[in-house]
């Protein structure tokens, strides 16, 4: 099976998404992805444009054309992959820009999704594969603080299954400990779950 690991934190190594996204894929083969990285397509202006010039019929210019190109090849790129794991921390109530700007390239229409005859989104990717959240975040959101709205495990959840994916979630919370100790305890026991989630999937 090959699996593509989306990694949203820009901490690398030292993130607690990143560790889990590991324990959760030891012994497996799988390509690792920062959406940090450098070399990813900017979504920009002429991407914009060239999104609807496309969908309408419309000329577009040749740097248009070939950014375009640029986002279809990264959805090819995505959909020979059997499985994807997303890793991702909360960054403001939401996920962090990166993964944003990642989304804003693989979903799009027709390449990605479509629209069945009652104009419903359908998902042209995911073909059903699973997909694998790993999230993290500081605070509580299982209902002890009702004030604190959660857009990061929705929005993930509903963009992959939007997508097709068959979409499973993990999340970490509250990951804030005030001691070393207690740091060091949460996550021996968020790496411990990891790995118990993947053995209780295959
Ligand atoms: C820029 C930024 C914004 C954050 N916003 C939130 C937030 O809105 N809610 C929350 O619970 N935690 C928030 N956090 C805390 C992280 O989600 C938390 O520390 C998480 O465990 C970090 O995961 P990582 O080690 O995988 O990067 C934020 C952290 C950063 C750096």
């Amino acid at each position: 099976m090959r699996t593509l690991w989306i990694e949203a934190s820009p901490k690398g190594n030292d993130a607690l998404s990143s560790q889990m996204a590991m324990a959760y894929l030891e012994g497996t083969e799988y390509e690792r992805f920062s959406v940090w990285d450098e070399n990813m397509v900017r979504f920009g202006r002429d991407a914009a444009i060239a999104k609807f010039a496309g969908l309408f019929g419309e000329p577009f210019t040749p740097e248009q054309g070939a950014i375009w190109q640029q986002v279809l090849d990264e959805i090819e790129r995505v959909r020979r992959f059997d499985r994807l794991v997303i890793s991702s921390p909360m960054w403001n109530w939401h996920v962090p820009h990166a993964l944003k700007a990642w989304i804003d390239i693989i979903v799009q229409p027709v390449a990605s999704f479509t629209l069945n005859s009652r104009g419903e989104h359908v998902g042209a990717l995911g073909d059903g594969k699973p997909a694998q959240l790993i999230l993290t975040r500081s605070s509580a959101y299982d209902g002890r603080h009702p004030e604190l709205q959660d857009f990061q495990r929705p929005y993930l959840e509903y963009v992959f299954g939007m997508l097709g994916y068959s979409v499973e979630t993990l999340a970490i919370e509250p990951t804030t400990r005030w001691t070393p100790e207690d740091r060091a305890q949460m996550r021996e026991d968020a790496l411990a779950l990891a790995r118990r989630t993947r053995t209780e999937r295959v």
